[in-house]
């Protein structure tokens, strides 16, 4: 009894926080592309004396909330961090984990996201994936590719390094094919040679579990974003915490290097 109290209570908590900040978000105002390194999924299973896996299925579902509200708030584009070219270093056991959990979301989440209009693209290198991997990746990006409603990119083995020497290559190779002339290479030709070529650079960059860096996300893109840190660890990331992080947003002066 005691502990359905305090689920109880947690939840009456959770929903007040929820329409204390909802109640401050100006809906006119909002960002169009939100960016959220999801991490700290190791570190809650950890907490919990559960191994590291239980984390990334809890973050998974964090991920299914996050996506669900951006949708209801009307928010253009959601780019979510999920798999970088560094994280190869991790033992097998986990990177197979992560790959399976990965093809698992597609599976469930895929009808509801069409539903919902929702695009689904992938920022990354899909072909050094495993292949059932890859074909739940193509299948997400072919069904939803029509459809009109907010724009979702999933980071997998991405790296933002990676993104641009890639870029570098096809633009010296365009160069050397006398295709592009050196002073027509500019800050929006670059962006064209990205993943992100026909989106908005994000507005807000969220990074949970009190991690305060990049980690080599959207380098390029995020020269101007807004940085929203928490010490809460991605699984336990809620409505509530996305609805401060936009609270705190609106409240900052953009000034892109002016006055
Ligand atoms: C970083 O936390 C998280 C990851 C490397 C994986 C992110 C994956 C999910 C949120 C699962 C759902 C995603 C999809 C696309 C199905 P960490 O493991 O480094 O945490 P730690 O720093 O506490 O160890």
């Amino acid at each position: 009894m005691a502990g359905f109290d305090s689920l109880l209570n947690r939840k009456l908590r959770g929903k007040r926080a929820e329409d204390e900040w909802e109640s401050q978000i100006d809906h006119n105002h909002l960002p169009q592309h939100i960016a959220v390194i999801m991490d700290g999924n190791g570190r809650w299973a950890t907490l919990r004396g559960l191994p590291r896996y239980a984390g990334h299925r809890a973050g998974m579902s964090a991920l299914k909330e996050l996506v669900t509200i951006c949708g209801e708030l009307g928010i253009q584009v959601l780019t979510v961090y999920a798999f970088s070219t560094e994280n190869w270093k991790r033992p097998a056991e986990e990177v197979s984990f992560l790959m399976d959990l990965l093809v698992e979301y597609m599976e469930r989440e895929l009808a509801e996201l069409h539903h919902k209009g929702v695009q689904v693209r992938i920022l990354g290198e899909i072909d050094e994936l495993p292949l059932l991997a890859q074909q739940a990746l193509h299948k997400a990006e072919n069904v939803t590719h029509g459809n009109q409603g907010m724009k979702f990119n999933i980071a997998l083995n991405y790296g933002g390094r990676r993104e641009i020497l890639k870029a570098v290559r096809q633009i010296a190779q365009q160069v050397l094919a006398g295709e592009i002339k050196l002073e027509q290479i500019n800050e929006e030709l670059v962006s064209c040679f990205l993943y992100t070529k026909d989106l908005p650079d994000p507005d807000l960059v969220i990074r949970p579990s009190g991690e305060q860096r990049l980690s080599n996300f959207l380098l390029w893109q995020s020269a101007y974003s807004e940085f929203w840190t928490s010490s809460v660890l991605w699984p336990d990331f809620r409505k509530h915490h996305l609805f401060e992080a936009i609270v705190d947003y609106q409240k900052r002066h953009r000034r892109y290097g002016g006055l």
